[in-house]
């Protein structure tokens, strides 16, 4: 009789153990898968959530034109391009383009007295198109889109107008603001 009380208890000391050690053993295994996805996932969120450094930060950006906003005649471009270190940020894009989009330099146009500031960035496939003033028309040497003065498609094979940049008159007659960002080392 004695014997086969002590056969039970010992069946009943190996049940309750059994289970932590599984246990045991589960949360290692899942520790350690843990830690490997983390060490391979960790060092790709800097691509996917970049950090801001120090010296990137979102602003206006001042441009000077050479000549004074009134003294751009009707019918005609005048260029700029962005100080070393930054980029203006596109309001608005459309196939290759999207609103955020940096961009180094542009365009600010006369047409029927309306001013407008565009980006140097073709839609198409993001060559930097020039101004032909003898056709007033934007051209892309790239793949042959043109444009219109008010950032309208002429001809393809581009399917967006051209990216607008948000811009105001600045302190001095020849100088204006855009907005932009300056880019980190
Ligand atoms: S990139 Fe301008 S037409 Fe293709």
């Amino acid at each position: 009789m004695r014997l086969v009380v002590v056969g039970a208890m010992s069946t009943n000391v190996n049940r309750t153990k059994s289970p932590t050690r599984r246990a045991f053993l589960g949360w290692w295994i899942a520790g350690l898968l843990g830690a490997t996805v983390a060490s391979v996932v960790a060092p790709l969120t800097v691509y996917l959530f970049p950090p801001r450094g120090a010296n990137q930060g979102i602003g206006k950006i001042r441009v000077a034109l050479g000549t004074s906003l009134a003294n751009i005649a009707e019918g005609s471009a005048v260029r700029f391009d962005s100080p070393a270190g930054m980029a203006f940020t596109m309001a608005d894009g459309g196939e290759a383009n999207a609103a955020g989009d940096p961009t180094f330099g542009g365009f600010v146009t006369r047409d029927r007295g309306t001013l407008r500031a565009f980006a140097i960035t073709c839609p198409h496939l993001g060559c930097s198109y020039a101004y032909d003033d003898g056709l007033r028309h934007f051209l892309c040497p790239c793949h042959g889109s043109q444009f219109a003065l008010d950032g309208s498609i002429v001809h393809g094979p581009a399917t967006s107008p051209l990216s607008h940049l948000t811009w105001r008159p600045g302190a001095a007659a020849d100088e204006i603001e855009i907005d932009g960002m300056t880019l980190a080392n």
